[in-house]
């Protein structure tokens, strides 16, 4: 790890140790580029922005489906579901072809791959690349999204500590709200 001019406190496993206990959804981002879907699981997607209607993700620069997606100039982010942990295995490491048997339709504006099973759709034009240490921070213009109906109650995958939380986690197990409104 770089140490810039003071000593790190830390090395490169504790930083994953300590973030890995930042719960978050996983998504997959995707597109096609010359005639072929790319994509990779991404844990970084978040909502950045409602007017102009924006988010964003980090790809390491080492990542060849992201620097597919990158030249596409669009992607679409598909919100991976509880039941969806395979779906996320086979995007989540290189190689091989992610897409074989795998259904996805093409997302009505930017023509990127929706995968079927997703609790969430975001459809995007890229607008903003910025460099970020060893990953690109990509922001995206959303131009579409949408829901499958009648899956409100359904739970969202869950990414903790290196592996996927059980379905205890689902949104049943919310009490209530997170601040008085
Ligand atoms: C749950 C999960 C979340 C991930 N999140 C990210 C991420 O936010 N950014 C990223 O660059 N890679 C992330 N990865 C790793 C990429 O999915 C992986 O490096 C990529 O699929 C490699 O394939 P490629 O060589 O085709 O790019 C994640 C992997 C998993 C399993």
């Amino acid at each position: 790890m770089n140490t810039t001019a003071t000593a790190l406190r830390f090395d490169g496993s504790r930083f994953r140790d300590v973030l890995g206990r930042f719960c978050t959804g996983v998504t997959i981002i995707s597109a096609v580029h010359e005639g072929a879907p790319a994509g990779f699981a991404c844990q970084s997607f978040t909502s950045l922005s409602l007017d102009p209607p924006l988010v964003s993700f980090a790809v390491s620069g080492t990542s060849a489906s992201g620097a597919r997606i990158e030249r596409a100039g669009v992607f679409c982010a598909t919100v991976l579901g509880a039941d969806q942990a395979d779906v996320c295995r086979r995007f989540g490491r290189s190689g091989g072809d992610k897409f074989a048997g795998v259904a996805w339709s093409p997302a009505e504006v930017t023509g990127s791959p929706r995968l079927a099973g997703g609790i969430a759709w975001v459809d995007c034009r890229i607008e903003k690349v910025f460099p970020a240490g060893d990953h690109r921070i990509v922001v995206g213009r959303v131009m579409d999204l949408s829901a499958p109906e009648g899956t409100e109650d359904a739970g969202p995958l869950l990414y903790y500590r290196g592996g996927f939380l059980g379905p205890q986690s689902g949104p049943r197990a919310v009490t209530g709200p997170v601040a008085a409104a």
